[in-house]
């Protein structure tokens, strides 16, 4: 293993590794725009200067090529490289507008952020910037402006090597040199957004974010994406102050791929998980956030009463399902089924398999939803199947019990009389019913976190359930891997994560259940499910926490 001095300090490091990562895992930070640990490199930007020493020679060298040789010595701030990243930085600079007041990436700007720790020099342009082309509409997601373009090359590596679309690429030479998308062509995939997240400027902006925060008004959360079953690693960038929302502001939107009312995420961006996506997201999961704050949210508890679905309390309606569950339990179990969506946390589904299996011991329990046949994975994260935690469902072991009924043969089970009640969470049942079965059943209790049509005009009782974003717990994803979601804010109006609302019903029940947090429901998971032996949330790290299939846990 070669041995490396890093500013005095001797370090062993892996061969091959190059001398910038070397820095970085011993957290010194080498400034650089051009290279990105998932790309091929290119040593474009030169910014990633270091002072070298060996074998009795001194020189300057840019850090992402240079591979770590025994007996090196390496200077990251001498007075040599901070003069020579100040040139490099100059020329950076030399044709780059200075729009940084009007430009979204201002406050995460890796050229700014290097101007102010390096250069501070004021402009010994007298010549005229060259022109490029502004504010280009080059897909249906991101806006291209060529004169911030510093020409990394980092997008078109991406294009070319990621998602093998190649729709970028550097055209011209010299001081004409611009980054465009091919002739003909637009920068369309299901992962363009990520170009974003990578340009070390404000070359290429999100349509969606565009002109809509500072990002210093922002405030993040950890989360994992919910929208198929590999749970990308996600972070919620959200704003809960609605200063900003005024008509100029909304005049101001011309790029917006859609004019939404007040939404307190204002984007999703991926956090680097080697373990599961890289340092990626699908364009799916990047948008997939407006359902939070969609107009049809299920703000308060809704009971019918003469035909016609009205807002109660929250205790007034788990009273009345609480009742109505009473009668119908009355007779054989068997007439009573729950599905719940594999939509929900952990959390949530022990909760539900708590009171319905270990309290009621109902055996009609299932989580086996239709895949909705359009939906298709890829070769690159998207998995073939849409639920984020169907495994957390399987090992928790929400599926029916002897004779019980499932959601294959619920319709069936319906037609015939068997089962005449339903309790169905984040499922809609037009997934697995068809309306005339819907409208069979004596009894219909939903909890959803929107009002549709469909349960407008069937449902008995209807309890609102928590949106993504607005509860912490966690998803088992297809590997095994449990990761954390942390929750960004509060429920809107009167909704609360399913496990809470089964608390709630469960009093009403006589069944107590009596958990107050997230935490403790997972605490009560490991002590009857092996699997999930000691699992804490707050021990669950960034990566996650993989679970063996036989029984033994392995940190992630
Ligand atoms: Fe090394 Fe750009 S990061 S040259």
């Amino acid at each position: 293993m070669p041995h490396v001095k890093i500013n005095g300090t001797e370090h062993e490091f892996p061969p091959g590794m190059n001398v910038l990562e070397a820095c970085r895992s011993i957290g010194v930070q080498v400034p650089h725009l051009c290279y990105h640990p998932a790309l091929k490199v290119v040593g474009s930007c030169r910014l990633c200067k270091v002072e070298v020493v060996r074998n009795d020679r001194r020189w300057i060298d840019i850090s992402c090529k240079l591979e770590v040789a025994d007996g090196m010595e390496i200077f990251t701030d001498s007075p040599a490289v901070v003069k020579a990243r100040r040139m490099t930085l100059e020329f950076l600079l030399a044709n780059h507008p200075l729009d940084c007041p009007v430009c979204d990436e201002a406050g995460e700007c890796k050229l700014q952020d290097f101007y102010f720790q390096y250069a501070l020099h004021d402009s010994r342009m007298i010549e005229v910037k060259t022109r490029k082309h502004k504010a280009q509409d080059v897909g249906p997601s991101i806006v291209l402006d060529g004169e911030r373009c510093v020409l990394c090359s980092r997008c078109v590596r991406f294009l070319a090597d990621i998602t093998h679309t190649f729709e970028l690429g550097i055209f011209g030479m010299g001081s004409r040199e611009e980054l465009s998308v091919k002739p003909g062509g637009r920068l369309d995939n299901e992962y363009a957004g990520n170009v974003v997240d990578i340009c070390p400027v404000g070359a290429l902006t999100d349509k969606d974010f565009r002109f809509k925060r500072r990002v210093w008004y922002l405030r993040s959360a950890p989360s994992v994406c919910q929208l198929c079953s590999r749970g990308c690693n996600v972070r919620i960038d959200y704003d809960l102050d609605p200063y900003h929302i005024n008509k100029r502001t909304f005049q101001m939107r011309t790029h917006r791929t859609e004019a939404t009312a007040y939404q307190r995420i204002q984007r999703v961006k991926p956090r680097p998980n080697q373990a599961v996506n890289g340092y990626w997201i699908c364009d799916l999961g990047r948008y997939g956030y407006r359902s939070t704050d969609t107009a049809d949210r299920l703000l308060t508890a809704m009971l019918r009463s003469e035909d016609e679905l009205k807002s109660v309390s929250l205790p007034d309606a788990v009273r009345a399902m609480a009742k109505g569950l009473g009668s119908a339990l009355k007779g054989t179990k068997n007439k009573l089924a729950v599905v719940v969506s594999p939509l929900l946390t952990n959390e949530e589904v022990f909760a539900v398999w708590s009171l319905f299996h270990e309290k009621l011991a109902l055996p009609n329990l299932d989580h086996r939803l239709p895949i909705d046949p359009d939906w298709t994975g890829d070769d690159l994260l998207r998995t073939p199947d849409p639920f984020p935690n169907r495994m957390g469902c399987e090992w928790i072991g929400f599926l029916p019990g002897e004779d019980g009924v499932g959601v294959k043969e619920l319709p069936d089970a319906i037609r015939s009389g068997k089962v005449d009640t339903l309790i169905s969470i984040l499922a809609d049942p037009m997934m697995f019913l068809d309306e005339p079965a819907v409208k069979r059943l004596k009894r219909r209790y939903i909890i959803a976190r929107e009002l549709t049509e469909g349960s407008r005009s069937w449902a008995d009782v209807m309890l609102p359930a928590a949106a993504w974003g607005e509860y912490r717990g966690t998803f088992t994803n297809f590997q095994g891997r449990v990761q954390r979601l942390e929750a960004a804010f509060e429920p809107l109006g009167d909704a609360r994560p399913v496990w809470s609302l089964m608390v709630e019903l469960s009093a009403a029940l006589k069944k107590n259940l009596r958990w107050k947090s997230a935490d403790e429901v997972l605490r009560s998971i490991g002590l009857s499910v092996r699997l999930f032996q000691g699992l804490a949330l707050d021990e669950i790290d960034a990566e996650g926490v993989m679970l063996g299939s036989q029984g033994k846990r392995a940190a992630g």
